[in-house]
């Protein structure tokens, strides 16, 4: 069997680390752009035995990418920002016929990846979009929550990222395009615009170090694939804070910054890119911020009805977004070759994956801590 990893960022060499320490196949190729950030990380990898290729390969070489493609039984797309590849690395593994799991967290690009639905079910692949974190675990918890109800009414994801956690650079790219403006909620079954970190402010409780925090609606992809799948559901929102929370106002006024922009501006003679700029400016603030827990966590309540009774059914986790997010893709990857995540088309983690081995496969790899309630509603 064999596997091909697109990108080795922060998410993609911990991908690549699950698929060494863990994998079934026998063939690993890592395909990026800077292949120095491969070599460094290959030495530290510790495991079994696989054959380990690297290709140096941009993206946006369309020809390259698919005749690369062709020959795997599943890619992992890591590469990002997603608003400018994930439709393009689907398009290519629909032509090459490979599968792809990928950890998209853009709300623009989901609408774009559903129509390619049809071309991916006549090419005979299935692709699981957003198999990362958030989206991707609470996907799976919202499904798990789900399958122990009757019938489902609410589903209310959430999430806390540490600032001083805050991935590579194409992480910070998707920040400010998709999390400081515009972001859509399902209300009374009804998409709507709302604003993030600003709209829908609630106090939430994570797991510990985490704690109670006031958690906002973000432009996120869970309301659209959620309520596509759990058609009773009349709620379905996603909401986020940063910890420390100033971060979240960061976001805001650098997207703002970048929107309000009409073309590069010039530094001492050079033209920069407005979101360039905004994308170095909020990584390396982040990357400064000392004394902050690094921890994230995660929260699912999907309320409904159970022989009768109205619940909630509660997931929480904990931990490092590079583990949680890379870890599950990977898992994604393996799971599919053993007929843990079935279908073919474009299809979000909640519609594809078998929970129940998901879940326990996570947390076999104790990369943090998980805790499920129920109580009445
Ligand atoms: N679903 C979730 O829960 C979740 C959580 C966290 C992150 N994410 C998403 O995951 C993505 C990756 O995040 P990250 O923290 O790993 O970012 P990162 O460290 O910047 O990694 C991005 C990777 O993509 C590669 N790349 C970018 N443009 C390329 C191109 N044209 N051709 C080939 N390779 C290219 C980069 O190569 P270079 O090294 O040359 O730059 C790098 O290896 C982000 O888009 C982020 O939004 C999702």
């Amino acid at each position: 069997m064999k596997v091909l990893v697109l990108g080795c960022g922060e998410m993609g060499a911990s991908a690549i680390e699950d698929l060494y320490k863990h994998g079934k196949f026998k063939d690993l190729t890592i395909a990026t752009r800077s292949i120095k950030k491969v070599k460094k990380l290959l030495p530290k990898l510790k495991g079994r035995q696989i054959n380990v290729s690297i290709h140096q390969i941009d993206i946006e070489d369309r020809k390259k990418l698919v005749s690369l493609m062709h020959s795997y039984d599943v890619a992992i797309n890591c590469v990002g920002p997603n608003y400018k590849y994930e439709v393009k690395i689907a398009e290519a593994a629909i032509e090459a016929k490979v599968n792809l799991i990928d950890i998209n967290d853009d709300y623009e690009t989901t609408y774009k990846m559903l129509e390619l639905d049809d071309r991916a079910k006549d090419a005979g692949i299935i692709i699981v979009m957003g198999l990362g974190a958030s989206p991707g675990i609470n996907n799976v918890f919202a499904k798990a929550a789900s399958d122990q109800l009757d019938t489902v009414d609410e589903i209310h994801t959430a999430w806390v990222m540490s600032g001083a956690d805050s991935g590579g650079l194409a992480l910070s790219y998707h920040l400010l395009y998709s999390l400081s403006g515009k972001a859509l909620t399902y209300q009374n079954k009804k998409m709507i615009e709302v604003e993030s970190f600003v709209d829908g402010k609630e106090r939430k409780e994570f797991l510990e170090p985490i704690g109670p925090m006031d958690v906002f609606h973000v432009g996120h992809p869970e309301p659209i694939t959620l309520s596509r799948v759990f058609k009773t559901a009349k709620i379905v929102d996603d909401k986020a804070t940063f910890h420390p929370p100033f971060i979240n106002d960061l976001i805001r006024n650098l997207g703002k910054m970048v929107r309000d922009s009409s073309g590069p501006i010039r530094v001492k003679g050079n033209l920069i890119d407005h979101m360039d700029f905004a994308a170095a400016y909020f990584y390396k603030i982040c990357k400064s911020l000392k004394k902050i827990p690094k921890e994230g966590a995660l929260r699912v309540d999907v309320k409904g009805w159970r022989n009768g009774e109205c619940k909630i059914i509660t997931y929480t986790s904990s931990g490092m977004i590079t583990s949680g997010t890379g870890t599950p893709a990977s898992i994604g990857a393996q799971m599919f070759i053993d007929g843990y995540i079935k279908g073919k088309g474009v299809l979000a983690p909640e519609e594809c994956v078998h929970w129940q081995e998901f879940i326990k496969t996570m947390v076999s790899r104790e990369i943090g801590r998980l805790d499920i309630k129920m109580r009445d509603a």
